[in-house]
């Protein structure tokens, strides 16, 4: 899978004929499986049309800083936010000496000065202007601030002339940029997380269920799609949003979530089971509520549920799963037990008997296990430990 996969890419396209090769750009990106936006300068939309652009992206185009309704929908601030890198394809002469001066004069360059993520640009320009001192000492500064430069080539250019600037060619554009994102730890992975509770009805009202929160499988989730993986959150009831670019399947009972953890199962590189999972479901379910009246005490018969994680560990051919074992006693034997028992290749101990952390808490302490290893991971909230187990996973996978 690509490196682009769920990747923010905001296109900024100047002006210039090579304004036509954005249109190409935006589909080679989207196949590379990145989201983008684009903003034009109003340079830019007298070579090409925001119509069609937006029409490619899917999404309308920015073209205006001082325009409150589109400020509104999605003001220079939040698009700067949005964006995991900032492409600017064809940068202009022009857009190269503002950027190098720090100009905030349109909304490209507002967005620029705005950013947290990386920026790269793709030069194009006629091959006298290219080599004009004013424009070389320009990217000459705008590569000491660590803007990344693609291309130009070299070549015949829209002016009949033949020399250095003209645009690079959107496929490799979009090779180039996949290439700011191979750092991400499980970068083209496909992972695939259960959370939060089951919930296994005893008539169309009532329910047995569990205090998991889901908040560990919520963070996961999101460090696991922060070091670049496609992530499939498998929840159970929660109240918690669901994280950024992560596809979300709620589910309510363990057969709900079973079935959707074997519907995922192909394709799935790593499976991390962090749901608690009910043991045991009500042998029926009661098809009318059921009434109190001439009955003291209540039977319910349980019969066991599936084990979701033991199903996957055991399937052909098997993702590299891991497991959590949430004990209240001699936790490192029952997860080491769990480790083997499961045929997981990885189990993550908590003890839940200190209220403070674990089980529907804003911290955890854990230790993971493999059948080599040992990691104990000190205090720290949910998310932090999350971040650390995905390291630890990524490092064995
Ligand atoms: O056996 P126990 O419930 O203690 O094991 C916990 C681990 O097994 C967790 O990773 C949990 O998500 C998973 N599990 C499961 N399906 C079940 C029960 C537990 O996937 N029915």
């Amino acid at each position: 899978m690509s490196n682009l996969m769920n990747r923010r890419i905001l296109l900024g396209v100047s002006g210039g004929i090579a304004a036509y090769k954005s249109a190409e750009l935006i589909r080679r990106l989207q196949d590379m499986g990145a989201d983008v936006r684009v903003v034009m300068t109003r340079a830019a939309e007298a070579f090409m049309t925001p119509l069609t652009l937006q029409a490619l992206s899917g999404h309308p185009v920015h073209n205006d800083l001082l325009d409150p309704e589109a400020e509104a929908a999605m003001g220079h601030i939040s698009l700067a936010r949005w964006a995991d890198l900032i492409l600017i394809a064809p940068a202009s002469a022009d857009i190269i000496a503002r950027l190098a001066h720090g100009k905030g004069d349109n909304l490209l360059t507002t967005v620029c000065l705005a950013r947290r993520c990386e920026l790269a640009i793709a030069p194009a320009m006629n091959e006298a202007m290219w080599h004009n001192q004013a424009t070389q000492d320009n990217l000459a500064i705008l590569q000491q601030r660590g803007i990344h430069q693609l291309g130009p080539a070299s070549g015949g250019q829209a002016c009949g002339d033949i020399g250095m600037g003209r645009m690079s060619e959107p496929s490799t554009l979009a090779s180039e940029v996949s290439h700011f994102f191979e750092t991400g730890l499980l970068a083209g992975k496909t992972v695939v997380i259960t959370a939060g509770p089951t919930r296994e009805a005893i008539d169309p009202v009532r329910y047995i269920s569990n205090h998991s929160s889901g908040k560990m499988g919520y963070a996961l989730a999101q460090a696991t799609v922060d070091a670049g993986a496609k992530v499939i959150l498998i929840s159970g009831p929660t109240a918690l949003p669901c994280p950024d670019r992560v596809t979300c399947i709620h589910t309510s009972s363990a057969i709900d979530m079973y079935q959707s953890s074997m519907d995922h199962l192909p394709g799935c590189d790593i499976f991390i089971a962090s749901a608690a999972v009910a043991d045991f479901r009500p042998a029926t379910i009661a098809e009318q509520k059921i009434k109190k009246t001439g009955q003291d005490t209540m039977h319910i018969e349980m019969v066991k549920n599936p084990d979701i994680v033991t199903a996957i560990a055991n399937a052909d051919p098997k993702p590299f799963v891991v497991g959590f074992a949430a004990e209240t006693h001699d936790v490192i034997h029952y997860a080491r037990d769990k480790l083997q028992r499961k045929n997981l290749d990885m189990v993550v101990a908590n003890d839940i008997s200190d209220t403070h952390i674990g089980f529907n808490s804003d911290d955890n302490i854990v230790t993971i296990l493999t059948a080599e290893s040992e990691q104990y991971l000190p205090k720290a909230n949910k998310f932090q430990q999350a971040q650390r187990i995905i390291q630890a996973i990524a490092k064995q996978y």
